[in-house]
C-alpha cells in the first residue's frame, strides 16, 4: 500500500478519469489552468462525456487552479496537451508551463509523472532540467520523475482507465516501486514495470504511429480498389477470414493522438539524422483523405448530373471520432473546405459534436435533423452509433445518393462506399 497523496495537473480526456479513479480512495488535487473547466467540474459538468455526475459527486476531488494547493500533494501526475504546430513540430509549450509552474510548488521527494504523450526523453531532457531550474532542487536526488503514458480511448465505455493495463517508468528502482504501487492502488488490470523511461515514453508513441500507418495502408486499398470498382470493406470482409489479418478500415484520422503522435517520433528521429520514410508517407495518405472523399462526391455528382455550383452536400459527423463530442483536429473539416472551393455548400449534422467548440474552431454551424433531409446528396463522415441505428437510417433513406465512408449503411442504389 502506497502513502502518496496525489495531484492530477490537467482535467482534460486523460486526467479527469485519472483523478476520478484516484478520488475514490483519496483526496486527490485536480488542478487545471481553466478557470471555465474547474468551474463546470465543480457543478458536475464533464463536457468531455467520459465521466459521469454520479462518478464526479461520489469522489474527493479539490478541484483548484491555484498551484500553491499542489503542494499538499507528494505524488504529481501530469495530463496535459501535447499538440502540435503549423509545421507538424511537436508543441512542448503547455508542458513547459506546467513543469516551470511544478518547479514553484515541489519539495523534496515529491515525484512527478508525466502521462502526456511525448517523444522518448521529453520527460528526463526537457522536463526535468525546468523542474529543477524553478525549484532549485535535484532531479533524481531530491525529486524524481516517472513517465506512464495513458492509453484511454474517448467514447469507449469498455477500455476504461482502471480497465487497461498501465505501462509505469521511473527514474530509478525505488521509484519505479512506488509509481507502480500508485498506479496499481486503482488500476484493475494492473501495471507493466518498463525498464526506463525513455522506453515507456517510445511504446506509447509507436502504439499510435502503428495504427496511423495501418490505417494509411487500408486507406491506399481504397484508393486503387475505388478506381477498380471494387468494394474496400468488401475486400476486408474476405481478406480478414485469415487468421492473422489485422483489422483496419479506412477513414480519416484526426483528433490528437493517432494524427499527431508519429509527428513527435519523425521529430525526434530528424533530429538524430534520420528521416523516417515509412511513418511520414502513412501521414500524407491520411491527411489526404479529406480531399480525396470530397472530389469523389464531386465526380459521383456530375456522374449523376447533379449540378455542382451552389449545391448543398450534407454531412454526417463532424467529430473526429465516433460517439465522442471532441472536434480538434477532426478532418471531416478537410471535405468541407474542399466543398466550399467547388462553390458547394455544406451543412453538417452531429448530435455528439461540442456544438459551441465546433463554431469556435471551424466556424461550422451545426444543422439540426430536419435541415440535413434536405439535400440531395450525404456524407456519412462519421459512424455515430445513433447514424447506425435502423430509425435514422429510414429517415434519411430518400436522400438521393449517400457517400458512406465508414460503411454504416447496407448496400443499396442511392449507398456509395468509399
Ligand atoms: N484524449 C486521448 O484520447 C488521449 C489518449 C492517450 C493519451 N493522450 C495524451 O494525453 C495528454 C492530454 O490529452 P487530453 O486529450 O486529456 O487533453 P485535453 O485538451 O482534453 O485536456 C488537457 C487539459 O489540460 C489543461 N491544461 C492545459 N495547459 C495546462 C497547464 N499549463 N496547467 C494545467 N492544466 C493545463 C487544459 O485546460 C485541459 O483541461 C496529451 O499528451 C495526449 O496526447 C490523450
Amino acid at each position: 500500500m502506497h502513502t502518496r497523496k496525489v495531484s492530477v495537473i490537467g482535467l482534460g480526456y486523460v486526467g479527469l478519469p485519472v483523478a476520478v479513479a484516484f478520488g475514490r480512495h483519496q483526496q486527490v488535487v485536480a488542478f487545471d489552468i481553466s478557470e471555465g473547466r474547474i468551474n463546470l467540474l465543480k457543478q458536475g459538468i464533464d463536457l468531455t462525456k467520459e465521466t459521469t455526475i454520479d462518478e464526479l459527486k461520489s469522489t474527493e476531488l479539490l478541484y483548484t487552479n491555484q498551484p500553491d494547493d499542489l503542494k499538499m500533494a507528494d505524488f504529481h501526475i501530469v495530463a496535459v496537451p501535447t499538440p502540435i504546430d503549423n509545421a507538424n513540430q511537436p508543441d512542448l509549450t503547455p508542458l513547459k508551463k506546467v513543469s516551470t509552474m511544478l518547479g514553484g510548488v515541489i519539495k523534496r521527494g515529491d515525484i512527478v509523472v508525466y502521462e502526456s504523450t511525448v517523444y522518448p526523453g521529453v520527460t528526463e531532457e526537457f522536463c526535468m532540467p525546468i523542474l529543477e531550474e524553478f525549484s532549485g532542487l535535484k532531479g533524481g536526488i531530491d525529486f524524481f520523475v516517472g513517465y506512464s503514458p495513458e492509453r484511454i480511448n474517448p467514447g469507449d465505455k469498455n477500455h476504461t482507465f482502471t480497465k487497461i493495463k498501465k505501462v509505469v517508468s521511473g527514474q530509478t528502482t525505488e521509484i519505479l516501486d512506488i509509481v507502480a504501487s500508485v498506479y496499481e492502488s486503482v488500476v484493475e488490470a494492473g501495471v507493466y514495470r518498463a525498464s526506463s523511461i525513455k522506453v515507456a515514453e517510445a511504446a506509447k508513441v509507436i502504439e499510435n504511429t502503428q495504427r496511423d500507418i495501418n490505417i494509411a495502408f487500408v486507406n491506399e486499398l481504397a484508393l486503387i480498389f475505388n478506381k477498380m470498382g471494387i468494394s474496400i470493406h468488401e475486400v476486408l470482409q474476405a481478406a480478414s477470414t485469415k487468421w492473422n489479418f489485422l483489422p483496419f478500415e479506412p477513414g480519416l484520422v484526426g483528433g490528437h493522438c493517432i494524427g499527431v503522435d508519429p509527428y513527435y517520433l519523425t521529430y525526434k528521429a530528424q533530429q538524430l539524422g534520420f528521416h523516417p520514410e515509412v511513418i511520414l508517407s502513412g501521414r500524407r495518405i491520411n491527411d489526404s483523405m479529406g480531399k480525396y472523399i470530397a472530389e469523389f462526391t464531386i465526380k459521383e455528382m456530375i456522374k449523376k448530373d447533379m449540378p455542382i455550383r451552389n449545391n448543398t452536400v450534407g454531412i454526417l459527423g463532424v467529430t473526429f471520432k465516433q460517439d465522442c463530442p471532441d472536434v480538434r483536429n477532426t478532418k471531416v473539416i478537410d471535405i468541407v473546405n474542399e466543398l466550399k472551393s467547388y462553390h458547394i455548400t455544406p451543412i453538417v449534422y452531429d448530435p455528439i459534436a461540442d456544438k459551441e467548440a465546433t463554431y469556435h474552431e471551424y466556424g461550422v454551424e451545426l444543422v439540426d435533423i430536419d435541415e440535413i433531409m434536405r439535400p440531395d446528396i450525404l456524407i456519412a463522415a462519421v459512424a455515430h452509433s445513433c447514424f447506425k441505428e435502423a430509425s435514422f437510417q429510414q429517415q434519411i433513406s430518400q436522400t438521393k445518393m449517400i457517400i458512406d465512408i465508414k460503411n454504416i449503411f447496407d448496400k443499396a442504389s442511392n449507398i456509395i462506399k468509399i
